[in-house]
């Protein structure tokens, strides 16, 4: 084994400790960025001035009102940027723009010595417009061939002839929508000027130090002038892995302009009507199986909502691609990406970042080709799992197949299956008006940022005379429990009690030219650096042990606090070796690092091994659904995931518990809606507040939820052996998906394909159980349209969204 992987004995990782935070959450006393504003003096608000139209060209902008509030103090517009106008690193962003691109977009903000005179003044601006024709669905953007960025194609083998030779082929359409982030702290960020000029904003940030760059090329300073810090996120779920950086720069830039330390936090409407959300996609697929089921070829274009500009649409699309086969072996693949561009928020990073997207795509085909083909869904799914040595369509080889075939297994026999299909049955055969199914879906997700050179981490590890430890890494903390491992890390690296450790805030001064936290990657990355840099003063601390115990250096041990040596049972407290060491004159810091090895990654023609290893689990979910309303609950949820040997089983656990949440609540609840009407409220977000945007609360926890950590798990070449937790579970939750789509199958004669809406809403899941119903033909009966709608509309039918409407139509036998 790797000394990377390697624990000592009686390790701190792995222990079930609590967030290192958890006693500051639940008091209240842990501080987020704006909690400072009370604490600093002298602040200024800023208020955004949000165009009312989803695309219009600013003809003229007068400040002079604004000015005239009580307590305004200034306004910024482009004409104050020192230094570059984009709040980007793509340069399609302005900050301050001249030509609005969604309804809401930000054109200047006002500084106001209170909230209130900073609203009141935003509201005294008077702006021109000039409204444009607007882009506001997909197939508006598609239709009018608006699409922004690289359009890559992930292929192997020979599609065509494969689809030609499939002993069964389906093609249809699959159409998923987007997410809202609802971290429950919204963007805030708080800027001051230094003495000397130099910039130091707090900001509620993923990635600090692309806000440190962004900041400096607005104000056109370099990066030694701006240091950020991120104290904690009240949640960031990717959503403030891109988009905090112009709320920083307009923050940074009022401090610069007014010399007044400038506080910018978004209210949840401003949060929810400004930053970028979940990537909707719509996929258009054909697919091949031979004669037993097995999948031949996959033909698709995936075609993402990008919102008004780029962001981190290339990547997410990238990794779309990168999971559309999810855990499948499918000889033939040829999928091919393309981003649209439309008049609407920058859709952005969101746990999974693509692959829940990918992933549904092929979940969705699976759960509606099974009963054509005749086979039991799970039995489809388990047929298609890939072997060791098999490749994915990039190329990347598959080396543990076995880890999702235990957790299925696992799940199987411990979620007792097999019973539970019968009693199912039985209860479905009893019941005319509630149907209730079984899912069970896998999850195979890819860990490493796909762009090679971002796989780097940075610590600075302090020991002070005292012996108590400080540590410094490049990565944030959201929740996610990344600073409770980091802790863990270190006080098993140094063999010292974990209350010994501290962490301090994430800054730019401190470890610079980090990565995001995201992709998941944060404890691997953060970890191996942290240990590396531990590993430093642990090796000169040994020399010293050496000498006062009279071992050589390399039989010095260090556990918990004591430090003694092999052939020996003379001991010494760690303070008092520290102490020693410092009156010997040994350095007692270290930064450490670490960059993942045997990555590589061709984007262009989107091949290579751009993953360090794959994180596996599986979901086994029960729902039961009301015929005549289409309300239906989850009953039980069974899930065995992989995250390695755990460094922190208690995080790991709630990580998967919140993943998988969050991932019903995209699938199932949460319902965004765009006003896509020709009224002066086109392209306005509808659902701007927690009472039109249905969150999962209490109420729709599963009753039953067992999660369960895979294991003999422990993955070679990791920190301590363990494995990324942070989203992959979010993908579980396709199962519940799945299972809603058999119940609904349940209503309908044995052998129906149901096409499913995302989210599958109750009113969904209504229209899909009442095409159900409907469908009178078996397997194989109906050739095209099994499924389909009566002919002629029924005229007692509310009106349809659009979506549904499409991703209803469509799924046919070619
Ligand atoms: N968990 C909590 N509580 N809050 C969050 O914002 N973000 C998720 C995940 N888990 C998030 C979370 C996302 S999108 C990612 S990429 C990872 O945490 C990032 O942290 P990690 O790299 O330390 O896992
Ligand atoms: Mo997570 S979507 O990679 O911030």
């Amino acid at each position: 084994m790797s000394s990377l992987s390697e624990r000592p004995p009686d390790p701190v990782v792995g222990r079930a400790v609590p967030h290192e935070s958890a006693r500051l959450h639940v008091t209240g006393h842990a501080l987020y960025t704006d909690d400072l504003t009370p604490r600093t003096k002298d602040v200024l608000h800023a208020w955004p001035v949000q165009a009312p139209h989803a695309h219009a060209r600013v003809l003229e902008l007068r400040t002079g009102p604004a000015l005239a509030v009580p307590g305004v103090v200034r306004v910024l517009t482009a004409a104050d940027v020192p230094g570059v106008n984009d709040a980007g690193v793509k340069g399609d962003e302005p900050l301050f723009p001249q030509e609005v691109c969604f309804y809401g977009h930000a054109v200047c903000w006002v500084l106001g010595a209170t909230q209130e005179a900073a609203r009141r003044g935003a509201a005294a601006v008077e702006v021109d417009y000039e409204p444009l024709p607007s882009l506001v669905t997909l197939a508006e953007a598609v239709a009018a061939d608006s699409f922004q960025g690289a359009q890559p194609t992930v292929e192997r083998g020979d599609v065509r002839s494969a689809l030609a030779g499939a002993a069964r082929t389906f093609s249809g359409q699959t159409e998923l929508a987007g997410q809202e982030h609802f971290y429950l702290e919204t963007h805030a960020s708080l800027a001051s000027v230094e003495d000397d000029g130099r910039i130091f904003v707090q900001s509620s940030t993923q990635h600090p130090s692309e806000t440190q760059e962004i900041v400096a090329h607005v104000l056109g300073l370099r990066s030694h002038e701006v240091t950020v810090q991120c104290l904690r996120m009240g949640g960031g779920f990717g959503g403030k892995e891109m988009q905090p950086h112009g709320y920083a720069a307009i923050a940074a830039l009022g401090a610069r302009l007014t010399g007044r330390p400038v506080r910018l936090r978004l209210n949840r409407t401003q949060d929810l009507t400004m930053t970028g959300k979940r990537h909707g996609f719509h996929a258009d697929w054909r697919v091949g199986f031979d004669e037993e089921g097995r999948l031949q070829a996959l033909e698709a274009t995936l075609t993402s909502d990008g919102g008004w500009s780029l962001d981190l649409s290339e990547p997410v699309l990238a990794r779309a691609l990168c999971h559309v086969e999810n855990n499948y072996w499918i000889p033939h693949v040829r999928v091919t990406g393309r981003i649209a561009r439309t008049h609407k928020t920058s859709q952005t990073a969101f746990r999974g970042f693509g692959g829940p997207q990918g992933m549904l795509v092929i979940e969705d085909i699976l759960g509606r080709c099974a009963p054509l083909l005749g086979i039991e869904p799970h039995e489809l799914r388990r047929r298609n799992f890939y072997a060791d040595g098999q490749s994915t369509p990039y190329g990347q080889v598959i080396t543990q197949a076995g880890r999702v075939r235990a957790a299925w297994e696992q799940v199987s026999t411990e979620g007792e299956l097999d019973r539970r299909r019968a009693e199912v049955a039985r209860f479905n055969a009893e019941h005319e008006h509630v149907k209730r199914a079984v899912a069970v879906t896998p999850v195979k997700f890819g860990i490493s940022f796909n762009l090679t050179a971002f796989n780097q981490g940075g610590a600075l590890v302090h020991v002070y005379k005292d012996g108590s430890v400080l540590i410094n890494h490049g990565g944030t903390e959201m929740g996610q429990g990344l600073h409770t491992k980091m802790l863990q890390v270190a006080a098993t690296t140094l063999g010292v009690p974990p209350a010994a450790v501290r962490l301090a805030p994430t800054r730019t001064d401190k470890v610079p030219n980090t990565s995001a936290t995201a992709a998941s990657s944060s404890a691997d990355l953060n970890g191996a650096a942290v240990k590396d840099a531990c590993e430093q003063i642990r090796g000169r601390l040994a020399q010293v042990a050496a000498q006062r115990l009279g071992v050589p250096a390399p039989d010095v041990r260090f556990r918990d606090g004591v430090v003694g040596g092999l052939g020996t049972t003379e001991t010494l407290p760690w303070d008092d070796l520290v102490h020693s060491a410092y009156f010997a004159r040994v350095q007692l810091f270290a930064a450490g690092y670490y960059r993942t090895e045997g990555l590589h990654w061709d984007s262009r023609v989107m091949r290579g091994s751009p993953f360090k290893y794959f994180a596996h689990g599986v979901a086994a979910t029960e729902v039961e659904v009301d015929g005549f309303t289409g309300a239906y609950r989850t009953r039980r949820v069974d899930i065995v995931h992989d995250v390695g040997d755990s460094l922190s089983p208690l995080v790991d656990v709630g990580q998967i518990e919140g993943a998988y949440v969050q991932g019903a609540g995209w699938l199932t609840l949460e319902d965004l809606r765009w006003d896509e009407g020709d009224g002066e409220h086109r392209g306005r977000l509808l659902t701007q507040s927690a009472s039109t945007y249905k969150l999962p609360s209490f109420s729709e926890m599963p009753p039953v939820f067992h999660v369960k950590l895979l294991e003999h798990a422990s993955e070679e070449g990791a920190v301590y052996g363990s494995k990324a937790v942070g989203e992959p579970p979010l993908m579980l939750a396709l199962s519940v998906r799945e299972a809603l789509r058999q119940a609904c199958a349940a209503f309908g004669p044995e052998g129906t394909s149901v096409d499913l809406a995302s989210p599958a809403t109750p009113e969904a899941v209504f229209w899909a159980l009442q095409e159900a119903r409907s469908a009178h033909g078996r397997a194989g009966e109906v050739t095209a349209g099994l499924g389909a709608r009566p002919p002629g509309p029924d005229p007692h039918a509310p009106e349809r969204r659009p979506e549904s409407e499409a991703a209803l139509s469509g799924l046919s036998e070619a």
